[in-house]
């Protein structure tokens, strides 16, 4: 067999077909497998025009075809598939060699794997590839961990075929070992968190401003040309604009108000709270997916008194949209720095030194949350690698400012009329809650010290103390 191939794929469902059709495209020759050989038959047929493949139906012939070092991608479904792959390969590969995990795998399994594949003198990458199949196709945000010395190799080719924004590619060389998977995992959260506030935007509009699903899709068109530029915003409005053809019903009334989840989202609020970051808008859109898929508990809850609904004329309506922009928009700012404030926090726990600035730039094409505000945030990063929060940064902490008053009153108004708005909700509370003097925080200290001698510090001296709370004679001890 002619070692011919600069890269294999292995796992052909949509993903993996689109990324081998993607590396084609762009002149690289491609080793193809599929645990079902006629899908590796299939691929070659409809799209061999696209460039060049080498398909093969056996996994030695699969490794004999590939150029060394050799580099395999699998594309299959995260958890034991991808161990079974690995092994099935593993025996066939020699020290140089690269496999590189294109799926949506836990960091914490890539770590796993990078270490028992570095004993082989395998380059073990997790990488992290963001915008769906269409994105695999034409150019995805690619974000690989790993060894620097893998990114020598494979970093080109992902530069080649990923997204590109002003001529720069939106893949970079994230971390060592989890570090790719890891931001990832961050992406897909601040993508629930983004799903979520746009649908308590369309929620909101709906019912407080009584705007039909037509009339609230041309809203997000508007503000698409603005400030909340991004995909997520775009495809909404191409989602609201949607008619049933069975029914001739607005398509967001047909289907079924029960959200899933694949799990990164999950993965993302299990791990802010490992690491005590405060993801809180993230958890709550994860929650809310959650909520939303408990048909008994919603039967239970749905005949008990809910808010007040006052109709709006149609200026009113139309000043409310214009402070839920506002109160979008801020969330939205606060929903993202959590996500950056995650990839600070565990940065520390296992020693990566990821370029916040550079993840941000990456994102800015290709993946779900493409946005043109991570164009600020990028420079934002760029210019003080030290920035604790955006919030710090001058123009994003003035847009916060200016969006006060309508954010709050959008929050209130929900409140009032009974409208779930827990993303919303959750971004302003963390909000005040880092912004506020004195937490209640102090009254915790002294319930955990009352009942379980807890112990907690003061404001006005050093050291850790605890109170006798049942003996008011005894003083205060120091712990
Ligand atoms: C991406 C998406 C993708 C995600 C699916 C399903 O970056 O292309 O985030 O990786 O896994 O869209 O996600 P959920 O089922 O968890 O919503």
């Amino acid at each position: 067999m002619n070692a011919s191939a600069h890269i294999g794929v292995t796992g052909l469902a949509v993903m993996g077909r689109n990324l081998a059709r993607n590396f084609a495209r762009h002149g690289y020759t491609v080793a193809v497998h599929n645990r079902t050989a006629a899908r590796t038959r299939s691929l070659v047929e409809e799209f061999g025009h696209e460039g060049t493949f080498v398909p093969a139906e056996a996994a030695e012939e699969f490794v004999d075809s590939l150029q060394r070092p050799r580099r395999i991608m699998i594309m299959v479904q995260a958890g034991p598939a991808t161990d079974a792959v690995i092994q099935e390969f593993v025996p066939l590969l020699e020290s140089g060699d690269m496999i590189i995990d294109g799926g949506n795998a836990h960091f914490a399994d890539t770590r796993r794997r990078e270490a028992a594949l570095q004993e082989h003198g395998i380059h073990f990458v997790g990488a992290g590839i963001s915008g769906g199949e269409e994105g695999a196709l034409n150019g995805p945000s690619i974000m690989p961990g790993g060894s620097k010395e893998s990114y020598a190799v494979l970093g080109p080719m992902f530069e080649t075929i990923s997204a590109h924004v002003d001529g720069e590619p939106c893949s970079t060389h994230i971390g060592p070992d989890g570090a790719g998977h890891f931001v990832k995992m961050v992406h897909n959260g601040i993508e629930y968190a983004d799903m979520q506030l746009i649908a308590e935007a369309y929620d909101l509009l709906r019912q407080v401003a009584e705007y039909s699903p037509a009339e609230i899709a041309e809203i997000f068109r508007t503000w698409n040309k603005g400030r909340l530029n991004s995909y997520l915003i775009e495809i909404t409005a191409e989602v609201l604009s949607h008619t049933d053809a069975d029914t001739g019903r607005p398509f967001v009334d047909v289907i079924a108000d029960a959200a899933g989840q694949k799990g990164t989202g999950r993965w993302t609020v299990q791990t802010a709270l490992d690491l005590g970051s405060p993801a809180t808008t993230i958890a709550q859109a994860t929650f809310a997916r959650a909520a939303s898929s408990q048909p008994a508990l919603r039967s239970a809850y749905r005949p008990l008194p809910g808010g007040t609904h006052i109709p709006m004329t149609r200026s009113e309506a139309e000043r409310f949209t214009t402070q839920v922009e506002e109160a979008l928009y801020a969330s939205k700012v606060i929903a993202y720095d959590q996500g950056f404030k995650m990839i600070q926090d565990v940065a520390g726990a296992y020693g990566w030194d990821i370029d916040f600035g550079a993840v941000a730039g990456i994102w800015r094409g290709g993946c779900i949350i493409r946005a043109a505000f991570l164009d600020r945030i990028s420079t934002a990063h760029a210019a003080d690698p030290t920035l604790v929060s955006l919030l710090a940064e001058p123009a994003f902490a003035q847009e916060i400012t200016a969006a006060q008053v309508p954010w709050r009153e959008v929050v209130a108004t929900a409140a009032r009329r009974g409208i779930p708005t827990p993303a919303f909700a959750a971004a302003l509370s963390s909000y005040d809650t880092l912004r506020a003097e004195r937490l209640p925080a102090a009254l915790l200290q002294g319930q955990r010290d009352y009942f379980g001698a807890h112990t907690y510090q003061r404001t006005d001296k050093e050291g850790t103390f605890h109170t006798h709370w049942t003996q008011p004679d005894r003083p205060e001890t120091a712990a």
